[in-house]
């Protein structure tokens, strides 16, 4: 199934609190963004990725994917907007090669595996919509402003990630009707369903799929890298 990646890479990274845009910081040598793109070489059904940049940041990013080969994919980088959304629009925007699949994976999670970009892609083809995700292990408890609270059923929630993929009309459809209808969510899955497209088919990652987003979190995340190199030499 002929696909188009898009990976949001345009955000500042205030959490982390780096001194540069997240996409930017590297591990043993290598960014972020370069990072969670690799896995996605391997795929064959990619035949285009648009990787969205900070505005201020766009040699940068060219110049931390370069030398990657993708044979069979164009890759190109674009301008990103103020919001993760409007970042993911304006990469769907750019679209050039007839695809049927739109997958979308955060430049923030350089773990992903080439499994769970698969059945991602897999679930997406056969429902139109899918999202990789993974379960929590702590209980859940839901605190109301009224100070209030309530425990979640643990057995039914997940802890939603990316790659996330859908078919491409309905995905061009959910951004402009999240425009519209001025509707914004945290991930694309939210948006999909919103514009009443589809049910999104929830597929469990099969590996930590982590998410850089504080210090900490690129400090767990080397080490996983280096683990997993020294595991594959
Ligand atoms: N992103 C983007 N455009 C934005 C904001 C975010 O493309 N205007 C991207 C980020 O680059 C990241 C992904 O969306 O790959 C998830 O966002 P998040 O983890 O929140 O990254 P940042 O927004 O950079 O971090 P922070 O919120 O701490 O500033
Ligand atoms: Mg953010």
């Amino acid at each position: 199934v002929r696909t188009a990646l898009i990976v949001p890479a345009a955000g500042s990274g205030v959490r982390l609190g780096a001194g540069r845009q997240k996409a930017l910081v590297e591990i043993d040598g290598r960014a972020l963004v370069r990072l969670a793109l690799e896995p996605f070489v391997a795929v064959a059904h990619i035949v285009e990725a648009i990787v969205v940049a900070p505005r201020g940041a766009m040699a940068e990013i060219q110049n931390a994917l370069k030398g990657m080969t993708w044979p069979g994919c164009e890759l190109r980088v674009v301008a990103g907007g103020e919001t993760r959304q409007d970042s993911v629009r304006s990469g769907l925007g750019t679209i050039e090669s007839e695809v049927s699949l739109v997958c979308v994976h955060d430049a923030a999670r350089p773990l992903v595996t080439q499994a769970t970009i698969m059945r991602v892609l897999a679930a997406a083809a056969e429902h139109g919509a899918a999202t990789a995700a993974s379960r929590p292990s702590d209980s859940l408890r839901v605190v109301r402003e009224d100070g209030t609270t309530q425990p979640v059923d643990r057995d039914k929630a997940w802890l939603v990630e990316t790659p996330q993929a859908f078919g491409y009309d309905l995905f061009k459809r959910a951004h402009q009707h999240a425009t519209a209808v001025r509707f914004a969510g945290t991930d694309d899955a939210s948006l999909v369903e919103a514009c009443g497209g589809a049910t999104i088919a929830v597929v469990e990652s099969d590996a930590l799929n982590l998410k850089i987003t504080r210090p900490e979190d690129l400090e767990v995340v080397s080490v996983l890298l280096r683990t997993r190199s020294t595991r594959t030499l």
